[in-house]
């Protein structure tokens, strides 16, 4: 039987991790946004906690008013933000894949994850102007997750410590699709193909270093990496500290790093001095690989 209210957790994602390119993501242990749905005859959002000013509640215009109504299921929402807003941390795909794993259960839908992640899509869509589901399939599956063509493959890589550095920047994921180039020459590509190859292999063990030294994608990461005040001084500052890598989450500007788990506080702080130094005030998130969108009252 299906439940009148239903409380969920949806963690905050990281896409692409250098060379997978709207293939790869991983979910975070945390930050993360809080999603309320309960039965009602009409859509309705109220939005509450971190940047919610910021949050439309018109549901025709909000990721998770979105998937409802792709679902043709009326509910109240109400989601506290943990997830600063334009991050690239998932903060558009988080609402939309929390609203469509809650319906699923609330109505019994049955649908599978596959189909929720494609339904969550549409909802970021919206937001972003592109249905890639790089944020949403991480946010629902957990762990690490690779989305090519209709497939999704996902891996469940343990202990692998996470820095994501968000620095008080403002990046548009529109703005940062469209400056990039359309065509790639043959050594990118192969060069790509290689890193992305070995990030799955990492993945499968649990390597952190393999990981690491995987997580960069040669022309993505070069083009993006200018609307990022700091970028090679933070990067920098990551691998001294011994990260095993370091990338754009995303389209930015949250910069992510991969370390054992002991080294995080000490990469996080080294991380932080180097956006200061450059006039940037920042939040570092301590996490790991984590779990997917799950029931946390009903
Ligand atoms: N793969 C997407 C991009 C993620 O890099 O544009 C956006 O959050």
């Amino acid at each position: 039987m299906g439940k009148d209210y239903l409380k969920v957790r949806v963690p905050a994602t990281s896409a692409n991790l250098g060379a997978g390119f709207d293939v790869f993501g991983i979910a975070l242990e945390n930050p993360a946004d809080i999603i309320e749905v309960e039965k009602s005859d009409k859509t309705t959002i109220t939005v509450s906690g971190r940047d919610s000013q910021f949050v439309p509640v018109d549901p025709k215009k909000n990721t998770a008013g979105i998937v409802a109504s792709l679902l043709d299921k009326p509910v109240k929402i109400n989601i506290q933000r943990g997830i600063p807003l334009s991050s690239g941390l998932g903060s558009s795909a988080a609402p939309a894949a929390g609203v469509a794993f809650a319906l699923n259960e609330m109505f019994s839908l049955g649908l599978s994850k596959e189909e929720l992640v494609r339904i969550a899509a549409q909802g970021e869509k919206a937001a972003s102007g592109a249905a890639h589901a790089d944020n949403v399939a991480p946010a629902i599956y957990g762990g690490f997750v690779i989305v090519h063509k209709d497939r999704i493959i996902s891996l469940y890589p343990e202990n692998i410590g996470i820095v994501a550095v968000h620095p008080e920047i403002i990046v548009s994921t529109r703005a940062a699709r469209a400056i990039l180039p359309r065509k790639l020459t043959l050594a990118d590509i192969s060069f790509n193909t290689g890193n992305a190859a070995s990030m799955v292999v990492g993945m499968m063990k649990s390597d952190i270093k393999l990981i690491g030294e995987s997580m960069e994608n040669r022309v993505i990461e070069e083009v993006r990496s200018k609307l990022i005040k700091g970028y090679r001084q933070v990067k920098k500052s990551a691998l001294d500290s011994g990260a095993s890598g370091v990338t754009i989450s995303g389209s930015g500007p949250t910069m992510i790093a991969v370390c054992s788990m002991n080294e995080r506080e000490n990469i996080a702080k080294a991380m932080k001095q180097a956006f200061s130094d450059n006039h940037i005030r920042s939040e570092a998130f301590i996490t790991t690989i984590g779990n997917g969108a799950k029931i946390i009252e009903s």
